[in-house]
């Protein structure tokens, strides 16, 4: 398997260092170049995104105002007010949003009438930069021109970038200005009132900075769009999570909602705001100003394929112990009726009901939507009962779609046996497993799939993360050992493993619900987890088809030795990829023999990238976000042999060119 080679130094080594001779181990792979092996689906490494931890209303979302359009149950939560205001319902702008405000101003030049947005957990605004101010707005009641003034406000009260506006119509119309912040805030607030006699109605007051991904003015945050996109991901799935489900039937995500002009898109609760009770986010709803047509634009931005997620039709089962949240099989029709619409919507010709709803939106074209989910952590009897007409209803009118089917909530267990064999009897494409678990879980789980039943449905596992409880489930750098380690496991078996995405995705630092996650933010920043770097290193590197690394005495790599390796061929950059988790303290010499390659092959080393950190428990922070980061490594070819020395505590993306 591995061979000793002791290396006596040289006696002026010897006395040059005052110690004794050390033997050195040497670690022998052999990659048989001949024996290309399953393509790697170009969905392998992907993204989850659900909105958790104000992962998109306060995250994602670039909106800054809270409670834009005043419709969460407590109308006036987050926002203060200041004199005359009133809530009304009555001739709404956005009959799914009724409510709006009427601000009265008496006209006495002291006395002032207005409101205040506090943001989510403040707003950031970055100096010189340009935010875009829109409202709904009309006069009431007057002939009169009314002015309002919109105005950033830093935590000492002191204003940090103002405009004007002019509402000069008695009919509800949008009026939009750009302002300027003047300084850095990451507390920020914005507060308007109006600064002449009379009455102004206001609704859907939206504040966005003009720089969003893409330029788009229901737009993304740059910052963290670009760090999804960075990943290079293959598949993304959304919207959730447990938030597909609700925490009831009434508050399950729907997608119909969440389309269309985005003031008419009624506010969901979010499920998370009170899931733990030690961490409860009263004021945490979703405005669907991200919704389903940005989460295809998004997918078609980042050149991954969409995977959206659907209800069931049963409530979240953490929750709901018993059966009032879960609609009988025999009343499903109008949730089937959803997952068929949502694939004319996403791939109808704009002739079609749905298709044309697409195309008035904006995007004629397709989004070529390949996959849906049903169900998220579902279990027992009723989840295979629930699929099933799904199952048949879609593959009558899409038999080219891909389902994806439900393992439960945890990769073993009760649950988890009853429902493989279940998906494999309803002929799903792929089964979905989660498992959030302890470093170790990782360590040891790295040949999970070596013996996967390869006739059934594919893999997909689509939450997963390493726990380490004893740091309160930090992402450290434990954790992102561990899951590249485990990983090298998933690239073996990519024949079977057609999709992975670590989970949760993003986490607000002042809002979260769940750890750890692979990006955290505050209002100004966003700081890249060393989980997010093993992510990254897999989806960039993943080559095109499965290669067998061997122990030298044929025995397959999984994880003898503190080493756990995986290779790849890249058919476009004609290269092989070896990845390698080194997880104990020492370096060790690894070296990989290329055999059955044709005569004359020259190989040489290309580009080499490692991530490695002596201790454990580092972390990233906003504060030092490149504390842990890959760095380019170093690796050394001898006609066919590669040889690196895998540093302690480090995982390595090699590449060997041909
Ligand atoms: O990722 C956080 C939650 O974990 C998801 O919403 C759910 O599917 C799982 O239980």
């Amino acid at each position: 398997m591995k061979k000793n080679l002791y290396k006596v130094l040289g006696l002026a080594s010897l006395l040059a260092f005052g110690q004794s001779a050390v033997a050195q181990q040497t670690y022998e792979f052999t990659l048989d170049a001949k024996k290309v092996g399953a393509p790697i689906q170009s969905t392998m490494y992907g993204l989850f995104f659900e909105d958790i931890n104000f992962g998109a209303d306060g995250g994602l979302y670039a909106e800054m105002v809270k409670n834009r359009s005043f419709d969460f149950p407590q109308e006036l939560m987050g926002w203060y007010t200041f004199g005359k205001v009133e809530v009304r319902k009555d001739n709404p702008p956005f009959d799914k949003n009724p409510n709006y405000l009427v601000l009265s101003n008496p006209g006495h030049v002291h006395k002032h009438t207005g409101i205040e947005n506090e943001g989510f957990r403040g707003m950031g605004f970055k100096k010189d930069a340009t935010y875009r101010f829109s409202v709904w707005a009309k006069k009431v009641n007057t002939m009169e021109d009314q002015k309002i003034r919109i105005e950033f406000i830093n935590p000492k009260d002191e204003i940090i970038g103002s405009q004007e506006l002019v509402i000069n119509s008695s009919d509800w119309q949008k009026h939009q200005v750009i302002i300027t912040a003047k300084v850095t805030e990451e507390k920020g607030r914005l507060r308007i009132f109006s600064t002449s006699k009379g009455a102004i109605a206001v609704d859907h007051v939206s504040l966005f900075p003009t720089d969003t991904y893409k330029g788009r003015e229901n737009g993304l945050r740059k910052d963290l769009a670009q760090a999804l996109t960075d990943i290079t991901p293959g598949i993304f799935r959304f919207p959730g999570g447990c938030i597909v489900e609700g925490t009831d039937l009434d508050t399950r995500y729907d997608w119909k909602k969440t389309i269309g002009p985005v003031e008419n898109r009624p506010v969901n609760e979010n499920r998370w705001h009170y899931t733990f009770t030690h961490r409860f986010f009263p004021d945490y709803y979703q405005s669907y100003g991200l919704g389903f047509y940005e989460y295809f634009l998004l997918s078609e931005d980042m050149g991954a394929e969409p995977l959206p997620v659907l209800s069931c039709g049963l409530a979240c089962q953490f929750q709901n112990e018993d059966q009032h949240a879960h609609v009988p099989v025999s009343d499903l029709a109008p949730y089937i009726q959803d997952a068929l619409d949502l694939i004319e919507f996403a791939n109808g010709t704009v002739t079609s009901a749905w298709g044309k709803v697409r195309a008035d939106m904006g995007h004629p074209e397709p989004f070529n939507l390949k996959f849906i989910g049903i169900g998220n952590e579902q279990w027992g009897e009723e989840y295979p009962e629930h699929l099933a007409p799904f199952v048949k209803e879609i593959r009558a009118k899409y038999p080219d779609m891909k389902i994806v089917g439900s393992s439960g909530p945890s990769a073993d267990g009760k649950q988890f046996d009853y429902l493989w064999p279940e998906m494999k009897r309803l002929k799903v494409d792929l089964v979905d497993e989660h498992y959030y678990k302890e470093p170790d879980w990782f360590f040891k789980n790295a040949a999970r799939y070596d013996n996967y039943d390869r006739k059934g449905p594919a893999v997909f596992a689509g939450e997963y993360a390493s726990h380490d409880h004893s740091t309160g489930k930090q992402n450290n750098f434990l954790s992102a050992l561990s899951e590249a380690a485990f990983m090298t496991g998933l690239e073996r078996n990519a024949d079977i493993v057609h999709m992975c995405t670590y989970a949760p995705l993003f986490a607000h630092v002042d809002a979260w619900q769940w750890c750890p996650d692979m990006i955290w933010f505050d209002n100004l920043r966003m700081m890249k987890t060393p989980n997010y770097y093993v992510q990254q290193l897999y989806a960039q590197n993943k080559g095109t088809n499965t290669m067998t690394l061997l122990w030298s005495d044929k025995k397959a790599v999984t994880w003898q030795e503190n080493l756990y390796a995986s290779a790849v061929y890249d058919k476009g950059q004609n290269c092989y990829i070896v990845k390698v988790a080194n997880t104990s303290t020492e370096a060790k010499n690894v070296k990989i023999t290329l055999t059955g390659a044709e005569k004359n092959t020259v190989f040489t080393v290309g580009d080499c990238i490692v991530i490695k950190n002596n201790d454990l428990k580092a972390i990233n922070t906003l504060d030092t976000p490149t504390n842990i980061i890959p760095e380019k490594g170093t690796a050394a070819i001898d006609g066919n042999i590669l040889n690196i020395q895998v540093q302690g505590q480090s995982f390595g993306v090699y590449k060997i060119k041909l």
